[in-house]
């Protein structure tokens, strides 16, 4: 017999027999001749209500039955007398498929995240992470939909590198030699796996750019890793990045895109996960709705790097981290400039080349690259993007400044001989982009099974 999920059952608008639900107890109220379950299978939000009575042949024992056993049940689906529920489903039929026990660790009361994270495989069975696990799996849906509605190709880049593509040196090294038992490395990978040293990607771009300069437009969605020691709320070791790259498109015509991206995902999550979202915007962050509402109504603001510096020395704020030009905006001063000062998403862009990395196009000013970043309020930073420096000298001379061992990258700069165009594209950190749809403080809570510095539970 095929299962009904909650959710269906719930949505029903007639009484129907032979109704099967499988799922959870959330709850359990008893009187001598009745139980009322609430039990949830992860489909929804909301519970549903399953009423056992005395002439059940085995009353006795799903009287005993605690928080977090499997049932199912099947029944009589119907209009509840009841307050608080529209449905309840009259079980013919109690089959108990799995037992809890009595101190099984996910009672009624509020946990808190600090302590759900160290139970992070019974998480999703609380109301708020089942909530955000199934806005984590539409948000994805929406992506790739939003790009296949667009015309990309979706291309899948490799995981093992042998390159490091932002240049900045947070690679995690992957091997095979048996370095445990004092096989120590050394220079010389010629014994390692690949003959050479291997990595695992902090971004598909370079792969992705190849791709944009066969079959136009496309973009790559998958983890990325990252060894970057800083055990902040928005880092994490392991994330999942969205790359869409263009070919023959410049600086503003990928700011639009990346605008327009976010918001209609933004538009089509408050839409498909209306319940689950309203359980962020009741519990976590009392302003959620009004945040999503102007992302999706209000025209980021653009900004060059150097004006934002200037705004944020002229602020008068005192800032843990001083603001001064030339240096990377830090999140405190990226917050100053979205959440307070413009109250609405903002792109800065044109930064010095100095801070970034070095496919970035150089401007005519020698000085700043066609760089930008997409900043958001709680979060700071959710994309970097740029156009790419598709001229072959700029680019060699770029790659020896900023130290690239070009012999690595000859497959790269002949893209630059070889009928090279404009081209530009962004990364969004898909992990940031949950905690603004979500109001959610820490990358942590966003994450299946997170992995941060000193932390590798499950
Ligand atoms: O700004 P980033 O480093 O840009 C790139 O990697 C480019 N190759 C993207 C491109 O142009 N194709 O990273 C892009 C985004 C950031 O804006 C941030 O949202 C996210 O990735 N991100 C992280 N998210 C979670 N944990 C980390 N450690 C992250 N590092 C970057
Ligand atoms: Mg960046």
């Amino acid at each position: 017999m095929k299962r009904t999920k909650v959710k269906d059952c719930l949505s029903q608008t007639e009484p129907k027999e032979n109704i099967l639900v499988k799922g959870w107890i959330r709850t359990k109220r008893d009187s001598k001749e009745f139980s009322f379950i609430e039990i949830n299978d992860g489909s929804s939000l909301k519970n549903l209500q399953v009423i056992a009575d005395i002439n059940l042949s085995n009353y006795e024992d799903i009287k005993k039955l605690v928080t977090g056993s499997a049932l199912a049940v099947k029944g009589l689906l119907t209009p509840s007398p009841g307050k608080g529920q529209q449905w309840e489903l009259v079980a013919h039929h109690v089959d108990i498929i799995g037992l809890a026990p009595s101190n099984y660790p996910l009672q009624k009361k509020r946990h808190t995240d600090e302590f759900l994270r160290t139970i992070a495989h019974l998480r999703p069975r609380t109301n708020k992470y089942g909530a955000m696990f199934r806005i984590r799996s539409e948000l994805a849906w929406q992506i790739h939909s939003f790009f296949h509605q667009q015309g990309f190709q979706y291309i899948h880049t490799p995981i093992i590198t042998g390159s490091d593509c932002e240049g900045a040196g947070e690679l995690f090294q992957i091997t095979t030699l048996d370095i445990a038992n004092g096989n120590k490395l050394q220079a010389d990978f010629s014994d390692d796996f690949f003959g050479k040293e291997a990595f695992l990607s902090v971004s598909g771009q370079l792969a992705a750019e190849m791709f944009a300069l066969s079959l136009g437009e496309v973009y790559t969605f998958g983890p990325t890793f990252r060894a970057e020691n800083s055990n902040t709320r928005r880092h994490a070791a392991e994330f999942w990045m969205v790359e869409p790259e263009m070919a023959f498109y410049d600086l503003n015509e990928t700011m639009t895109l990346a605008e327009n991206f976010i918001r209609t995902i933004t538009n089509e999550i408050m839409k498909n996960c209306y319940d689950d979202i309203q359980l962020f915007a009741r519990f976590v962050d009392k302003q959620l709705n009004d945040t999503l509402n102007t992302l999706i109504q209000k025209n980021f603001e653009r900004i060059p790097y150097e004006e934002a510096v200037q705004l944020l020395k002229a602020s008068g704020k005192q800032f843990e981290y001083e603001i001064s030009s030339g240096n990377d905006l830090q999140a405190e001063h990226e917050r100053y400039l979205t959440e307070e000062y413009f109250k609405k998403p903002v792109i800065v862009y044109n930064y010095p080349k100095t801070i970034k990395p070095f496919y970035m196009r150089l401007n005519d000013d020698h000085t700043t690259v066609a760089a930008m970043d997409i900043l958001v309020p709680h979060i700071g930073e959710i994309i970097g993007g740029s156009q790419r420096e598709e001229r072959y000298d700029i680019l060699l001379k770029r790659m020896k400044e900023t130290g690239i061992q070009t012999d690595n990258y000859s497959w790269y700069l002949d893209s630059r001989s070889f009928g090279s165009v404009p081209h530009s594209g962004f990364g969004l950190g898909f992990e940031r982009f949950l905690m603004l749809l979500t109001g959610v403080q820490n990358i942590r809570d966003v994450i299946p099974f997170p992995r941060t510095p000193k932390q590798l539970l499950f």
